[in-house]
């Protein structure tokens, strides 16, 4: 099977790749730029810009399935100007749509997100393109999910370990939850399907919900020196998780998150008792050390 990666070169299209290369899928990477990382060099390269239809139209020709995730988001520095974010995330996914419909295509997986909603352009991009979807899965009948990925922007390691217990997801679940999502709509197992994609910690709702109090005392039951992690790297513990029901996805996809705050916690226990410096770890790029 031949899958079609848009945004290909970004920091969740390489991950996505990787998944599909490793589950035995063919790739074809399309971007504006190609990507530096010499594990998927071997990979097909298409340069495309999704804001041109003929671009698109070649990129997708032969695939099997869509994994449209091209865009720009909010988070860019230096920041990228509303109208690039509205005409990248809006015509560009309306560009891939309809290629698909002309092509054939009926396996679509999009990338949606948490910031879906009317206060942000980028926001409001993401509103339009799952009507979008709806819209050509009504008029094609192709297989499509929506994933509303929650944030894996690459940001400094103690950083992300506290932001997973609020908006934060690590990129191998967003890319794990990305693989599941081609193979429900290669499998044509789902008509329009949407999800969040963010993390599991396996807590009580107890511990969920009153977290300052509760929280050091049940990481440390999970995971013996927590408290003493906890507080020599000041990692700022939020009131309450953030936490979503994931058993559809489960049910549709087979998927479910696989990294939690306790894994983020075992992974610096051990750069911890190897006496490693973390402040200028990044994430993704020197994760996992275990
Ligand atoms: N990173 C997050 O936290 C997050 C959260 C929610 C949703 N998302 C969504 O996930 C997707 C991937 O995000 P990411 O963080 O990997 O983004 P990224 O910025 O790392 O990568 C985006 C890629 O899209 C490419 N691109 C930009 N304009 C293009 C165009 N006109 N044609 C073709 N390619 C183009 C860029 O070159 C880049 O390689 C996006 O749709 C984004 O909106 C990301």
């Amino acid at each position: 099977m031949k899958v079609l990666v848009t945004g290909a070169s970004g920091n969740g299209g390489q991950a996505v790749c990787r998944e599909l290369m490793n589950a035995g899928y063919t790739v074809r990477m399309a971007d504006v730029v190609p990507t530096h990382s010499d594990d998927l060099q071997s990979l097909e390269f298409v340069r495309c810009d999704t804001r041109t239809p003929s671009d698109v139209r070649r990129a997708v020709a032969g695939v099997d399935a869509v994994i449209h995730l091209a865009a720009w988001h909010c988070a860019h520095n230096p920041p990228v100007s509303d109208e690039t974010i509205f005409s990248v995330n809006v015509d560009g996914t309306f560009h891939v749509l309809e290629a698909c419909r002309q092509e054939g295509i009926k396996s679509i997986v999009y990338a949606s997100s948490m910031a879906y909603g009317w206060w942000s352009v980028y926001g409001v991009s993401k509103v339009i393109g799952e009507d979008l979807c709806k819209a050509y899965h009504e008029m094609t009948g192709a297989s499509i999910v929506m994933l509303r990925y929650h944030e894996f922007i690459p940001r400094p390691y103690l950083e992300f370990g506290a932001r997973l217990l609020r908006n934060g997801v690590d990129r191998r679940d967003v890319a794990a939850a990305t693989l599941a999502s081609v193979k429900a709509v290669l499998g044509r197992n789902v008509g329009l399907f949407r999800t969040i994609v963010h993390t599991d910690h396996g807590m009580p709702q107890d511990v969920v919900e009153n977290f300052r109090n509760l929280g050091i005392g049940w990481c440390e039951e999970k995971l013996p020196g927590a408290r003493r992690l906890i507080e020599k790297y000041e990692i700022s513990l939020p009131e309450k998780v953030e936490q979503h029901d994931l058993e559809e996805a489960e049910h549709v996809l087979g998927w479910k998150p696989t990294v939690g705050f306790l894994d983020f916690l075992c992974d610096l226990k051990a750069r911890d008792e190897k006496g490693l410096d973390v402040t200028n770890l990044w994430v993704p790029s020197e994760l996992p050390l275990i």
